[in-house]
């Protein structure tokens, strides 16, 4: 059988768009027809379920206690379908339990899950925590979503070299123009420079929604809403070429 490929969303600041990138980045996946499993690791402050409008009971944390407590039955508990194609664990509920979840959970949750998907995606949070390195661990591939600003960029160097340090070549930096009206002030090659590595993908400054809210309170994924998926034909060729690049690694 064969087992999903998995990719961590994080960044080295908040905010840089990451849920986003990860939401989309399943509607594509979805839209090659591959299976899509979404796990919330944002553990204080996930929200891809409250971006879906995803009602749910349980959560990473309920899975994680029932483990514990020797009362978990089947991982399909703690997993709710969004659309045909993206399903979703989402991320505790109460933020007071998140930092107790160990990372040897991880470990277990994705043997049970990693038969079951064609893709995995960890939506995270821009820390270093315990439990973000074994899912690092654990990646093909860590994206790294940066925007055009110069604290930004600077902490992307330091990580940069970090990973160089690790001797790890999971790093993919997506520099991410849409979180704003308004395009950053530095140029790409600026940027190479700054952060002393390539650019691999770059989500156009066209991405930007004038109607984010509208679209969040409705639980819509941009790049599953016909008329946006019109008005966005170059960030669906980023979006596909990413998800074709993760979907060819070994
Ligand atoms: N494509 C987009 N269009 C408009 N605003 C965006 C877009 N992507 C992100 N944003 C803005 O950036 C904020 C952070 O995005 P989010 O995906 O939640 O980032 P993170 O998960 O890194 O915290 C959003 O609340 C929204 O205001
Ligand atoms: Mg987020």
């Amino acid at each position: 059988m064969k087992k999903a490929k998995i990719c961590t969303i994080t960044s080295v600041k908040g905010g840089t768009g990451k849920t986003t990138f990860t939401l989309n980045l399943a509607a594509v996946l979805k839209l090659m027809k591959k299976s899509v499993l979404v796990i919330d690791l944002d553990v204080t402050a996930g929200d891809v379920a409250a971006r879906l409008d995803l009602e749910h009971e349980k959560d990473l944390y309920n899975c994680y206690e029932d483990i514990r407590n020797h009362t978990f039955e089947q991982v399909e508990d703690y997993i709710y379908p969004y659309t045909d194609g993206i399903d979703v664990l989402p991320a505790p509920k109460d933020p007071r339990y998140a930092n107790k979840i160990e990372t040897g959970f991880l470990t277990y949750l994705l043997s049970k899950v990693s038969l079951k998907y064609d893709i995995i995606l960890i939506d995270t949070n821009h820390l270093l925590s315990p439990l973000n390195l074994v899912a690092f661990d654990y990646s093909d591939s860590i994206y790294y979503v940066i925007n055009n600003e110069c604290m930004n960029l600077r902490a992307m160097r330091s990580m940069s070299s970090v990973f160089e340090d690790m001797e790890s070549d999971k790093m993919v930096v997506v520099l991410n123009d849409s979180t704003k009206k308004e395009t950053g002030q530095y140029s790409i090659a600026d940027i190479k420079n700054l952060i002393k590595r390539e650019v691999d993908y770059r989500i156009p400054q066209s991405f930007y929604q004038k109607k984010y809210d509208k679209y969040v309170m409705n639980g819509i994924v941009f790049l599953l809403d016909k008329k946006v998926r019109k008005s966005s034909k170059r960030a669906i060729k980023v979006y596909q070429s990413i998800a074709q690049s993760l979907l060819r690694e070994d």
